[in-house]
């Protein structure tokens, strides 16, 4: 096997496809565009759902990439040899074009190849779909593995539950697929049957690649019917292939983390293997404080806060300055980190070089903020443990103190308790969260989806006002601008979006002017239910609660504004007054309110 470099790994991936009429597209954003089902990206394969659904791609059929992803389920295991919230997905796509016959030698190819990844044919195993009642095993995959080269006693199957690849939702494209493993422990492997894959024990193999084959879709009813157009989508972890090619114990000992782990050292007087305990401090500094500067320096940057996105980047940022403290990390060394990990990804990502200040002031605005309740909360943490028995339960109205005093999120609380062998009443938490929420909440705060809980009138003009501010902001400052968050009462609208600055005197009368001269034309708005992939193809834009083939309502003022959006709003522009905008304000780094209101004519 080849010793090699994530760079080295990324650019042959790439090449690889290249020379097979693969276009190379750039990742996509880490935050998912128009889809609140998942709060990230999670696997290469998420941005390109509408063309795997039949949608035209600019570039093609054949595409590669390279895609950021992040995935929070496992953020409490992250310290161990394995887990990671960031990661790096290697990928290519058939969009209706190839299908197993080519896949499958090229990714025996590219494994193999001496030019490639020079991997022993023997040190290869697969594993391929068994077949059950709803599809047929996929014998298609197997033979082709066979005829390659794969040793027999080497290809085995299993059930859905490991060889089926579906969307995150419940219906969609989906099929069977094939994976690819590292073979650990031949001793181990030799005594497996075809259909006892999953009995080896822990390390027999090492995934290394999975190749999905769309040829299904999963209709509202449950039943698989075939796909008009059949695709390919296959998912190379790099973190985990490096680690495996380069014989490393662990994700977190390739060539990645290097500086930022001498960084740390550097910052602190332990070493990283010093003992279990502190590598697993690292590993946690070293993990989230790569996910925090992806998540904050990607082109949709998020910044912390206490809902969706937000309150997951707040929660592993907190959680790095927590492990931090156990191996003296000063205050302030997040952003230190941060910049190492920059300065390895500045080619592959540029997005972070030009974003680093924004991400330095928000690690650091957030390291201090939580710096300055970290040790009082620790010792009530204490004083709270101490006074419990053994195996017992921190309560919920006490694990909401914790997070509303202190600000531990509960999940810190919840892991600090088990470290204790104690417990905490999540749901009990909730109960508090949703009291103290309800009582100090006026009116409804609308985050990111776009209608209205109080429908009088003057709110309701105001929501159209709001769409057009939107489209407004788009034309005048920039296309990328996107609602970050909107709120509107009787008197005045409040929306947020992703913009650098504030906006000029001149760009200020420009929207307001473009608004009033939509107002004067009275234009009619118009309502039509249609389904989210004919919105999305009708450039609609939104965010919304809904999965692909669902219906969804939109709203359009003419050509100028058209989003998908709940409603209610006002039947044409006309009767609005004049729009004007009252204030504007910075809600962060990368965020700007705006609040506007209507003038009677
Ligand atoms: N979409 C497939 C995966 O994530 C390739 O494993």
């Amino acid at each position: 096997m080849k010793k090699i470099t994530s760079e080295t790994l990324r650019s042959l991936y790439l090449k690889f496809f290249e020379s097979k009429g693969h276009k190379i597209i750039p990742s996509a954003s880490l935050i998912p565009e128009n889809d609140p089902t998942v709060l990230f990206t999670t696997a290469g394969m998420h941005p390109l759902v509408p063309y795997l659904l039949g949608e035209k791609h600019p570039e093609g059929t054949r595409l590669t990439d390279v895609q950021k992803c992040v995935r929070t389920g496992d953020i409490d295991e992250v310290g161990d040899s394995s887990h990671l919230t960031f990661f790096e997905m290697l990928g290519n796509w058939s969009l209706g074009d190839y299908f197993k016959a080519e896949m499958i030698p090229w990714s025996f190819e590219f494994l193999t190849s001496p030019e490639y990844l020079g991997i022993p044919v023997e040190d290869i195993a697969v594993t391929c779909f068994a077949g059950d009642a709803d599809c047929p095993k996929d014998e298609e995959s197997a033979k082709l593995w066979l005829d390659c080269g794969i040793l027999p006693k080497n290809v085995y199957y299993l059930p859905k539950s490991g060889n089926w690849w579906g969307p995150a939702g419940t219906t969609g494209p989906c099929g069977p697929d094939t994976e690819m493993h590292i073979i650990r422990n031949h001793a181990e492997a030799d005594k497996l049957g075809e259909y006892d894959f999953d009995n080896a024990p822990k390390g027999t193999f090492l995934e290394i690649w999975n190749d999905v084959f769309m040829q299904y879709n999963k209709n509202a009813e449950g039943k698989y019917e075939p796909l008009a157009q059949r695709n390919v989508d296959t998912g190379m972890g790099l973190e985990r292939t490096l680690c495996i090619l380069n014989g490393k114990s662990s994700v977190y000992e390739t060539d990645i983390f290097e500086n930022a782990i001498a960084k740390i050292e550097s910052l602190t007087s332990c070493k990283y293997n010093e003992s279990e305990e502190v590598m697993r401090a690292f590993r946690v500094v070293l993990d989230h404080v790569r996910t925090a500067t992806f998540m904050i320096g990607d082109v949709k940057g998020i910044v912390p806060s206490n809902t969706d996105q937000g309150y997951i980047l707040r929660r592993i940022i907190r959680r790095a300055v927590r492990f931090g403290r156990n191996i003296g990390l000063p205050q302030g060394s997040l952003k230190d980190v941060s910049k190492t990990i920059i300065d390895k990804y500045s080619d592959v990502y540029p997005e972070l070089n030009k974003n680093s200040a924004r991400i330095y002031e928000e690690l650091e605005r957030e390291e201090i903020k939580f710096s300055k309740t970290l040790q009082q909360g620790i010792r009530e943490f204490e004083k709270v443990a101490a006074s419990l028995p053994e195996g017992g339960e921190i309560d919920g109205v006490t694990a909401f103190h914790l997070y509303d005093t202190y600000g531990f999120p509960v999940e810190i609380t919840s892991e600090m308790a088990r470290e204790k062998g104690l417990t905490v009443d999540v749901k009990g938490y909730e109960a508090a969260f949703a009291e103290h929420q309800a009582k100090s909440r006026q009116g409804s705060e609308g985050k990111f989806a776009c209608g209205l809980a109080d429908h009088k009138e003057e709110t309701t003009k105001l929501h159209t006002a709001t769409h057009l501010l939107h489209a407004a902001l788009k034309k005048v400052c920039s296309p990328e601008i996107e609602q970050k968050g909107s709120n509107i009462t009787e008197e005045r609208l409040r929306f947020d979006f992703n913009f650098a600055r504030k906006l000029t005197p001149e760009e200020v009368a420009e929207v307001e002017r473009l608004i009033n001269e939509q107002i004067e034309l009275n234009v009619p708005v118009v309502m039509r239910e249609m389904t989210l992939e004919e919105a999305k193809a009708q450039g609609f834009t939104g965010l919304f609660e809904s999965k692909y083939g669902a219906m969804v309502k939109t709203y359009s003022i003419g050509e100028f504004s058209k989003e998908i959006c709940g409603g209610p709003h006002a039947e044409s522009t006309g009767v609005l007054g004049k729009f004007k905008i009252a204030k504007q304000e910075n809600v962060s780094a990368g965020i700007k309110r705006i609040k506007a209101i209507l003038v009677k004519n």
